[in-house]
């Protein structure tokens, strides 16, 4: 660090725009700047620790400040940081890591994969090469998208077209037309007022029949969403909803694309959600977990069918898209070393195990009038904030509740994420009881002081 602490703050105002906020509200509240970082912590430049109950942004899976990643990476440096995987040109990590990609998702019948620098793109990517099919297969007409209420699949347009809250659409539009949400398995709200976890299931399966019917199924390019919604508030399905999606796509031919950024590398108990659900997607978006955020990466990875089309004898079929940082050498042996601890350490057996630990806990929050709904699987949880349990009005972020909330949580010495109404916990997946413990600990003094703060 060249500046000090007062500097950096000064500078950050001035200088620096921050995503997914108002400026205005950064001026107000200055961000905590985090200058390093050890597994599950992390140190502000003023000195104080804190427990990364988020994974900074779902994806530092493999903990903070690994020596196996950082010799991985400089020792990749010494050798080559950089060269192109356009056309013909190749790097020997980019390499190495499609072949692992396509081998740990053999079961998913995986075959091909094109690299990107992160989530937006790799959702881009599949979009693109969605279209790209059904034009080689003779059937250009396959050009819509539909996609869940709630869904978030990154900002680019392709994405942002497919996300289901107006918060990530509204200051953007025009999107892309010919992109279109059914209702998400919301137990907690939904417009049927339904109650019965498999019965949602079945209702929102039969709402995306309808909605492709109601297009025309010989226009629909894919349908498109994550396992288990994260940034809408980790909407956790009921078993039988993922099957019966893909019975829907199929009855209609449509592609079947997973967005996996998330649930990718064992989030929720699986090497990938659609595994966790039995299904095995056409296509799958991944990016955050695939090298713990050491460097942006991203990927898409094409089953035999879709990539299949691109290797039609005597059919012209060449992939007008790609990123200069597509297997980009540093990411790709970032993502080799992380993917064998992800393995040798059976990171998502431990999601699964400390995660049911987790979950189990968070039901105490429940105890609080403000928390309406605890939820999750896996290392992914969501408690949602109401204003009251009989209104079930949000209580929004902003409000002098989630404020000293989020407060409170920092005072005690953890971060953790409101979006929207929702409290969201992504730990790092090397997260053990003793850190279970520590998070509730804090979030009982949270809750607590944001209690105090409107009675
Ligand atoms: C499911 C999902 N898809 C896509 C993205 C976009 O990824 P990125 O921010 O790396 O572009 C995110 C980011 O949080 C995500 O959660």
């Amino acid at each position: 660090m060249t500046m000090n602490p007062q500097a950096l703050k000064l500078a950050n105002a001035q200088h620096m725009l921050h995503p997914m906020i108002d400026p205005k509200a950064v001026a107000a509240s200055p961000p905590l700047i985090i200058d390093s970082a050890e597994g599950v912590h992390v140190v502000d430049v003023d000195g104080k620790r804190y427990l990364d109950t988020v994974a900074s942004l779902w994806n530092v899976n493999v903990g903070h400040g690994r020596p196996e990643l950082k010799a991985a990476i400089t020792a990749q440096l010494d050798k080559l940081a950089y060269y192109s995987t356009f056309q013909n040109t190749s790097n020997p990590p980019a390499i190495e890591l499609s072949q692992r990609l396509v081998h740990m998702f053999a079961p998913e019948k995986m075959k091909k994969v094109l690299f990107s620098s992160g989530g937006s793109d790799a959702v881009e990517t599949a979009m693109k090469l969605a279209r790209q099919y059904w034009q080689l297969q003779g059937k250009a007409q396959r050009t819509k998208f539909i996609s869940l209420k709630l869904g978030y699949h990154g900002v680019h347009f392709g994405g942002a077209s497919l996300n289901g809250n107006p918060l990530f659409r509204t200051a953007y539009e025009p999107l892309m037309p010919g992109c279109m949400q059914v209702e998400s398995p919301y137990l907690y709200r939904n417009p049927w007022g339904e109650t019965d976890p498999a019965r949602l299931a079945a209702r929102c399966a039969d709402e995306l029949d309808r909605a492709i019917q109601y297009q025309g199924a010989e226009t629909v390019a894919a349908f498109v969403a994550e396992p288990v919604q994260g940034a809408g508030g980790v909407i956790v399905p009921h078993e039988s909803y993922w099957p019966a999606l893909r019975a829907v796509c199929d009855k209609h031919g449509v592609l079947l694309i997973s967005d996996e950024v998330v649930t990718g590398f064992g989030r929720i108990g699986s090497l990938c959600g659609a595994r966790a659900f039995g299904v095995a997607p056409d296509m799958m978006a991944m990016a955050k977990g695939i090298n713990s955020g050491y460097v942006p990466l991203g990927a898409t990875l094409l089953n035999e069918r879709v990539a299949g089309a691109f290797e039609q004898p005597g059919v012209p079929a060449a992939l007008m898209h790609g990123y200069t940082y597509s297997g980009h050498a540093l990411a790709c042996a970032a993502a080799n070393a992380n993917l064998d601890i992800v393995l040798a350490e059976d990171l998502p057996a431990n999601a699964a195990r400390v995660g049911a630990l987790l979950n189990a806990r968070l039901q105490e929050l429940l105890r609080y009038p403000h928390v309406g709904d605890v939820r999750g699987l896996g290392l992914m949880a969501a408690a949602e904030l109401v204003q009251s349990r009989q209104s079930k009005a949000p209580l929004m972020m902003g409000t002098p509740y989630v404020q000293a909330l989020v407060a409170g949580a920092r005072e005690h010495g953890a971060i953790v994420r409101v979006q929207g109404n929702r409290l969201i916990l992504s730990p790092p997946l090397v997260f053990t009881p003793a850190h279970v413990d520590e998070t509730m600990t804090i979030l009982h003094a949270a809750f607590a002081q944001a209690e105090a703060s409107v009675s």
